[in-house]
């Protein structure tokens, strides 16, 4: 695997390739984003991951600094995962200046969900990975990129980026994996304690449960079942966002003619000081 930081240097590595299989992480990589390069190497020529702490994405208050960085670690996952490779850039060589530039997706999608309890987060995620794209594809035909399903809503929105910048990449959605009793993998599972770790599954069976709710009891009292679970959540000791059941085309609430239209239902809560996403398709 070649390892590059700068832009030069990954553009020099890929310019053999037609179609980069492309993988973007924030490192501290798990099963899930292995599961994603696995999966983007028959669908290009070479295979690419990036790692990269965007600190753009972070609000002043949340986890850059403590953001899990397991550089080596990282390394030989995705040197045995046969990634051909890994663009680390360094914060100068992806923000040399300022980057006063920024994708602004549009509020619908990006402050609805997490972009209402992160302002600014998809703003942050649309700007890296409109870059990133930038350093991996620029000149070539064709490409693909997988994203992770467990950011559901991050999938939606980059989708609906290169869709509207007529960009020639083809986004590709790589199922959530899941531990032993359920809980989404994640790369903040690691700051749970083994107690909030045990209780952490509750978030899924949680949107199971709405799920199943909605599904027998009706659209007319999805609302009060949203405040039930979250309630339920609550009393079990966490502090939740949202518990939301919503379209899979626009993530916007299903109203009554919506019995047939498929849905999704997505949480977010804090468990302790850490902060857990999931969602589920039903
Ligand atoms: O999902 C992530 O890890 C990040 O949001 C991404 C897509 C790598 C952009 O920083």
């Amino acid at each position: 695997m070649k390892i590059v930081h700068s832009i030069t240097d990954l553009r020099a590595a890929l310019a053999p390739f037609q179609r980069p299989a492309f993988v973007a992480t924030m490192g501290n990589l798990h099963d899930g984003h292995i599961a994603l390069v696995d999966q983007a190497k028959p669908l290009g020529d070479v295979t690419v991951a990036s790692i990269f702490v965007n600190r753009l994405q972070f609000a002043p208050h949340e986890d850059f600094d403590s953001y899990p960085r397991t550089w080596e670690a990282d390394c030989d996952r995705l040197r045995a995962a046969g990634c051909d490779v890994l663009f680390a850039p360094r914060e100068t060589d992806l923000y040399p200046e300022p980057q006063t530039f920024k994708v602004q997706p549009p509020a619908e999608l990006a402050d609805i969900l997490e972009g209402h309890f992160r302002p600014g987060f998809f703003v942050g995620v649309s700007t890296v990975v409109m870059k990133l794209f930038a350093c991996v594809f620029a000149g070539k035909p064709a490409g693909i990129a997988m994203f992770g399903k467990k950011d559901y809503q991050q999938v939606m929105i980059v989708r609906r980026m290169v869709q509207q910048f007529a960009l020639p990449i083809t986004i590709v959605p790589g199922e959530t994996l899941r531990a032993a009793d359920g809980l989404a993998l994640s790369s903040r599972n690691g700051y749970l304690n083994a107690l909030e770790r045990s209780e952490a599954v509750a978030l899924s069976r949680a949107l199971q449960g709405l799920g199943q709710a909605v599904k027998t009891q009706g659209m007319a009292k999805r609302e009060t079942l949203e405040d039930a679970a979250m309630q339920a959540l609550a009393a079990r000791g966490w502090k939740p966002d949202y518990l939301s059941v919503r379209r899979r085309a626009d993530l916007l609430p299903p109203d009554d003619g919506d019995a047939d239209t498929p849905l999704v239902v997505l949480g977010a809560a804090r468990l302790g000081s850490t902060r857990l996403i999931d969602n589920l398709e039903v």
